[in-house]
């Protein structure tokens, strides 16, 4: 697929997502909460300053650093997908946040002056961009000297098996082809000479990466599934597009695949892992 139908193609697919993703934002916050940690520590915003979040989705985490930037900070909350915006705007409004701006922007190329923000946030969006290499230039083109960069990337099939099981059940039944290694995608920069090298020709310095472990919990399968169906992106497009015989029968062979993880009490428990950067 080329790069703009690829664009194109992602930008409506997680439109769709935008409401599984609203509805299970409690989880999402709950089960990411280590690379949140980690990414804010790190971006470490001050009081006063502009800071960006690319790719957004609800916005959540980026309302944790609208909180600490004050009334006279700004948090510029954008996405490529208009639905996840407003998803992003209903939900800074419930919280009665004034010092949030929402746009819609597309990562690789944004409508910001070069040097208008003091720090960047992007959490499990780089590597889904037809070319992330290009979003890291334009990010540190509108990022000031010396500003900080925090972002978070999935590590490789083998550490994320919550992920990699379904799509390897995909897979295996002929309905997904197998991804190619630079294709974009959800461990599309799992490997670390490839984040180091995007970061660097992005005109940053050497950047600190660290690894985040933690856990996928769900309660049941039907959990799982819920996941799976609305908040994947382009897993979730082909599972949703299958006839309803084969969508059961590949429900019930990812459930297989996955049968290790779950516990005696039905519930599912499966490690994951990012890579946590900080650049500058
Ligand atoms: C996996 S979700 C992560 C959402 C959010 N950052 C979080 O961690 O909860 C990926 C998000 O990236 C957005 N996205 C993908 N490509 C993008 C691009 N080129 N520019 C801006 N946003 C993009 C999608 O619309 C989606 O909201």
């Amino acid at each position: 697929m080329d790069r703009n139908t690829y664009r194109e193609q992602s930008r409506r697919t997680w439109g769709e997502m935008a409401s599984g993703w609203e509805d299970r934002r409690a989880w999402l916050m709950r089960t990411t909460q280590p690379v949140s940690d980690w990414l804010l520590e790190n971006l470490d915003p001050q009081l006063g300053q502009t800071v960006l979040e690319i790719a957004c989705g609800t916005g959540d985490l980026g309302f944790l650093v609208a909180e600490r930037l004050g009334a006279d900070g700004r948090l510029v909350s954008t996405d490529f997908a208009a639905e996840m915006v407003d998803v992003a705007r209903r939900q800074s409004e419930s919280r009665g946040l004034t010092n949030v701006e929402h746009r819609v922007l597309d990562a690789e190329r944004m409508d910001l002056g070069d040097d208008s923000v003091d720090g960047v946030l992007c959490r499990f969006g780089y590597m889904l961009m037809a070319d992330p290499a290009a979003a890291l230039r334009e990010t540190s083109r509108v990022l000031r000297d010396g500003g900080r960069l925090a972002f978070a990337v999935w590590r490789s099939p083998e550490k994320n098996p919550w992920s990699s099981l379904p799509g390897m059940t995909l897979v295996q039944r002929g309905h997904m082809p197998v991804p190619g290694p630079d294709a974009p995608g959800i461990f599309a920069m799992a490997d670390p000479d490839r984040i180091h090298e995007m970061v660097t020709g992005a005109g940053f310095s050497e950047p600190e990466v660290a690894e985040i472990a933690f856990d996928f919990t769900f309660q049941d399968f039907d959990d799982m599934w819920d996941m799976l169906v609305r908040l994947t992106g382009p897993l979730a497009d082909v599972l949703n597009a299958l006839p309803e015989d084969e969508r059961a029968a590949t429900r019930d062979a990812i459930q297989a695949n996955v049968a290790s993880y779950r516990s005696n009490d039905g519930s599912y428990c499966f490690p994951a892992s990012a890579w946590c950067v900080l650049a500058q």
